[in-house]
């Protein structure tokens, strides 16, 4: 993970670097730093350990004055977090490195080095980086090619921005297996992690390719070498959100705010997509209605809270699509010798769009004779975007809060589009395809009043504030949304949470259950609504409090160790989807109450971009 930015620029650049990496402060936040060439030529260096902020006030008393520096937000893979270990690493006075990623041969390199005369002052696995680049440039070679020399020595992910104190006004930039951009501002140069980084100077990117490398120069000045190390150009892109998404508004919290975003993302989600009374196919690509048609099966591959809602469309798309769904994360799948029969889709769900262990699933897959791929993702221009066959933007616009929630409602609600285009395609009855639309026409409305709720459910966190355990139970797709609600509370809260299928209860977890362990229910008013019902009073009747949230028909009544919080009546089909909602919130309150950090809990990353 960790975050990157750089700039060339016309103006002091101290101001706009520390801007980008509170921005990509998602991507890692155990320490940051910025080196600056000084107006007198000097590479000068700023680092501390923790926050962004922790940085700024040290930079307060020891200023970057320069027009072209290079800054970094880390996330630990190799040595702890450290001033010593945090980035930029430099080669003595001469090279500055910015790195995101796992140079996988480091050690070797290391030793190599060291042989050479070099001394390494941190345990990273970026400092070879440095001490590879200046030895590549001794002999007055360009840093360009000095950069690209030694590349050609690294295994492993990367992406990098490289200075030299002897070529001012140049930054060197390359990636492989990380995403890096480049800004495109009136005669300056940006580098970034992610184009957020850069909202605040430019709208204009390049999104660099597998292998670029690219050289920034004074007065704007871009030159991009592919892979072969050809000279290319890339397309200047305008990117397409409003800077404001990035700031928290009148929220305490990202997190918070990105709840409160549901309804109006859910609608952008849907926007253009349905027609009077089926779903119009064509939102998948031209080419979406001809391939669906042979479609035998799915592969549904992703992380985290992406694979949650995974989880729900297996269910969606087994019953309305008739089409036989495997679902699981990629981590796994990508190093499974997986069985792809004739006709198998292969989807991929990610709120980034650049998580390692999700894109190197997509491209083992391409290797695997699947009929085609299909990314559903939150970030235009991002990896998986780029290197899928068929694409569904998502339009939660960014995501800030490490927890994700707005993007993975917006991907049930992308998901409920694939299953009503495919069941379209697989003859799905036009009655209950009309019904389907219409409901959600009305989610976004629903989802609006399930906020109203959030008083009662901030009254509701109280009880967990002091526990240790919960346990999250639920049927059918609501099980995935039982995952995800113990996901959010041990994110966020640190408390230990696990999710069963309520009908798991009695071999194995029912044994934990006592006055201690409080149990969340999703109950909403579905065919399983009865076998809930049994299991809630095997909780009830081992002293298990219990938290159920139902729909307002449901006949459930209030009594001692059984709270009940009423949800609009909703098609059960997208309950999932509305039911998600109140344990985000639950959560958020638990956390608040714990005084952690919401939007960036402790170890965790927004976008692991690591295997
Ligand atoms: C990290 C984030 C999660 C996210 C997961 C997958 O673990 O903290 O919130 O669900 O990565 O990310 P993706 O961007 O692929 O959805």
């Amino acid at each position: 993970m960790c975050g990157i930015v750089g700039a060339v620029a016309e103006r002091n650049v101290q101001g706009i670097l520390l801007e980008g990496l509170k921005r990509l402060e998602y991507r890692g936040y155990d320490s940051a730093g910025m080196a600056v060439q000084s107006p007198e030529g000097t590479l000068q260096r700023c680092r501390a350990v923790g926050k962004v902020v922790a940085l700024e006030e040290r930079l307060v008393t020891e200023p970057l004055p320069g027009r072209c520096g290079i800054a970094h937000t880390r996330w630990a893979t190799h040595g702890k977090p450290s001033e010593a270990n945090a980035h930029p690493h430099r080669s003595g006075e001469r090279v500055v490195v910015v790195h995101n990623g796992i140079i996988e041969n480091h050690e070797a390199l290391r030793h190599e080095l060291l042989d050479a005369g070099y001394a390494f002052d941190s345990e990273t696995d970026t400092e070879v980086v440095a001490h590879l680049v200046d030895r590549e440039s001794r002999d007055g070679v360009d840093l360009l090619t000095a950069v690209q020399h030694a590349l050609a020595r690294l295994e492993g992910a990367y992406a990098l921005a490289v200075m030299h104190a002897d070529q001012p006004d140049v930054i060197v930039g390359a990636r492989k297996g990380s995403p890096l951009v480049v800004g495109v501002g009136i005669d300056e140069a940006f580098l970034g992690s992610d184009p957020l980084a850069l909202l605040q100077v430019t709208d204009r990117f390049i999104y660099l390719e597998e292998g670029d490398v690219v050289r920034l120069s004074s007065r704007g000045g871009v030159a991009v070498c592919d892979a072969a190390g050809q000279s290319v150009e890339r397309e200047v892109q305008t990117f397409e959100h409003a800077d404001g998404a990035a700031s928290k508004g009148d929220y305490r919290h990202f997190m918070l705010k990105e709840i409160h975003e549901q309804p109006a993302v859910i609608a952008a989600a849907l926007e253009g997509r349905l027609g009077e009374r089926s779903v119009l196919v064509e939102s998948f690509g031209p080419e979406a209605e001809a391939l669906f048609g042979r479609v035998r099966q799915i592969h549904i591959v992703a992380c985290g809270t992406s694979y949650h809602a995974g989880m729900v469309a297996r269910y969606w798309l087994e019953r309305f699509a008739g089409v036989p769904v495997q679902v699981e994360v990629a981590s796994e799948y990508r190093y499974r010798q997986v069985v792809v029969p004739e006709g198998t889709l292969f989807v991929t769900l990610s709120q980034s769009g650049e998580t390692a262990d999700t894109l190197a699933a997509l491209r083992f897959a391409r290797t695997r004779g699947y009929l085609a791929s299909l990314a559903i993702c939150n970030v235009p221009g991002s990896s998986l975007v780029r290197e899928s066959d068929l694409t569904l933007m998502t339009q939660a616009g960014p995501e800030i809060g490490v927890a994700s929630t707005k993007a993975f409602t917006t991907q049930l609600a992308a998901l409920m589009l694939l299953t009503l285009a495919l069941g379209r395609v697989k003859g799905l009855d036009g009655g209950v395809q009309a019904e389907l639309v219409q409901a959600l026409r009305g989610l976004p409305g629903l989802v609006a009043s399930v906020l109203k709720l959030d008083p009662q459910i901030e009254a509701l966190s109280m009880a967990f504030a002091e526990k240790q355990h919960a346990l999250f139970l639920g049927r059918g797709a609501h099980f995935p949304i039982a995952l995800e609600g113990a996901l959010k509370l041990k994110e966020i809260s640190y408390i230990h949470a696990e999710a069963y299928p309520a009908g798991e209860l009695k071999h194995g977890p029912l044994a934990l259950v006592d006055s201690e362990m409080p149990v969340i229910s999703v109950a909403p008013n579905d065919e399983l609504l009865d076998k809930l019902k049994s299991n809630l009073q095997e909780v009830r009747a081992r002293g298990g409090e219990l938290f159920v949230f139902a729909d307002e028909r449901v006949k459930l009544e209030e009594e001692e160790g059984i709270r009940v919080l009423r949800l609009p009546h909703v098609h059960e089909a997208l309950a999932p989807i509305l039911y998600t909602v109140p344990l985000q919130l639950l959560s958020y309150h638990v956390a608040v109450l714990k005084g952690t950090d919401v939007d960036q809990p402790r170890n965790l990353a927004k976008s692991v971009t690591v295997e």
